[in-house]
């Protein structure tokens, strides 16, 4: 394929969600991506959370942290350049340590990631012995290594009934959690950070913690109401991060990748996303026949910090190189391995 080719296709794709003199800078960047991947033997993974130009010029594979930890498992290539944040490459380099896993931005954190330690997750086992320590995968390789098994939205609910225990403790999305204990029937309490004298698994089924997205925490019902009565027919897909209050006044809930399937099957006459903004622009260029309503405000300023410059700048000098202790890597490979071959 020619640059000229390349540049059209962008333009076709982008033009109702990028400024037209921005795909033409952004092109000439991807071109130059595309060409020292091959030249690197390197594979590109794309969150679904990627802005549109990147999402739809350099990833080999798309898709959420369910099914992009899939591939970075099964993947032969050299280097693993992840464009999503550092918790996603972690879970990369988990998988296929042989490899060089690279993220694009230095930091590229998470809220939920950084909302609990390896040491809360002892503390919690030792308060509460025997009872199962589920973590979502938007933490840390050394709090993955402290649990028995990990989940993502695409999975946490076959994953807590997978257990067959009446009692979980869920870690760390307080809203993930409340939402899962609602479709499994279990009930979930949050312990302070202190073991309390009544401190009693008598009643309690589910056990979450504190943490939130600083993203999904901020849509409200009153959105929703809002939205409806503007648009009484709209479709409003809330990914699981959000409230349970916010789930259940929507229409659909679950993954990233499971609520761009939702709007290519279905046929509503608009979308609503209570997600990350970029997603929106994503589905909108690959299907210009769905009517997406951009009133998206919440931009993850940790997915943002990936760029393409910074993607270019990652494969041309070999950085930012994710590392983990092998000790930590292995018990967290444990729990990452059970969970995917629940599915
Ligand atoms: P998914 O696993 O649904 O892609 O979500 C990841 C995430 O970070 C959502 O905020
Ligand atoms: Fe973390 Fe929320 Fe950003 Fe996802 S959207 S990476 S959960 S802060």
């Amino acid at each position: 394929m020619t640059f000229e080719t390349f540049y059209q296709e962008m333009q076709e794709k982008l033009k109702n969600v990028v400024p037209e003199p921005e795909i033409f800078i952004k092109a000439e960047i991807a071109w130059e991506i595309n060409k020292l991947k091959i030249e690197k033997n390197a594979v590109i993974l794309g969150h679904n959370y990627m802005e549109a130009a990147l999402f739809h010029s350099i990833p080999d594979h798309v898709g959420d942290s369910l099914g992009l930890s899939r591939i970075a498992a099964e993947t032969d290539k050299d280097i693993i350049v992840f464009c999503g944040v550092r918790f996603m490459a972690e879970t990369a380099k988990i998988l296929n340590p042989k490899k060089t896993v690279l993220l694009p931005a230095k930091k590229a954190g998470c809220s939920l990631a950084e909302s609990i330690t390896a040491q809360d997750v002892r503390d919690l086992r030792e308060r509460f012995p025997g009872v199962p320590v589920v973590t979502y995968v938007n933490t840390y390789a050394d709090v993955k290594a402290e649990s028995d098994i990990c989940c993502t939205s695409a999975n946490a609910k076959a994953v807590v009934e997978s257990l067959n225990t009446d009692t979980v403790i869920f870690l760390p999305d307080e809203y993930l959690a409340g939402n899962v204990a609602k479709e499994t029937g279990k009930h979930i309490i949050f312990p302070t950070r202190t073991k309390r004298a009544n401190d009693s698994l008598l009643d309690v089924q589910l056990i979450g913690w504190h943490g939130r997205c600083e993203v999904h925490e901020q849509f409200t019902v009153k959105d929703i109401e809002d939205i409806r009565a503007q648009y009484p027919d709209v479709a409003i897909l809330a990914h699981p991060e959000c409230s349970p209050e916010v789930v259940a006044a929507s229409d659909f809930a679950s993954s990233t990748t499971a609520m761009i399937r939702y709007v290519e099957e279905s046929n509503a006459p608009q979308y609503l996303l209570l997600t990350e903004c970029a997603m929106g622009d994503n589905i909108a260029a690959a299907n210009p026949d769905k009517n997406m309503l951009g009133l998206c405000r919440v931009r993850c300023p940790h997915m943002n910090e990936i760029t393409l410059e910074d993607t270019l700048d990652s494969l041309q000098n070999m950085r930012y190189v994710i590392e983990i202790p092998e000790d930590i890597r292995i018990r967290a490979e444990r729990a990452v391995q059970r969970m995917i071959e629940i599915g």
